[in-house]
């Protein structure tokens, strides 16, 4: 599915980047994938998407 329409992000690459790079905050995972860049209605489902992926880390 995919989170980041700008860019064409999908929750699965979002998941990806978290388990490779496990950012500490949304800043960190964004310079590691390009999304909420543009219009920034993906911000609250990424975060969502990350903190979840975080917690089964
Ligand atoms: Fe992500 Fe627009 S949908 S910046």
């Amino acid at each position: 599915m995919y989170v980041c329409l700008c860019n064409g992000v999908s929750d699965k690459k979002i998941r990806q980047a978290v388990r490779q790079f496990h950012p500490q905050s949304f800043q960190q995972l964004r310079k590691f994938v390009l999304i909420g860049n543009q219009c920034g209605k993906c911000v609250r489902a990424a975060r969502e998407i990350m903190q979840e992926e975080l917690m089964q880390l």
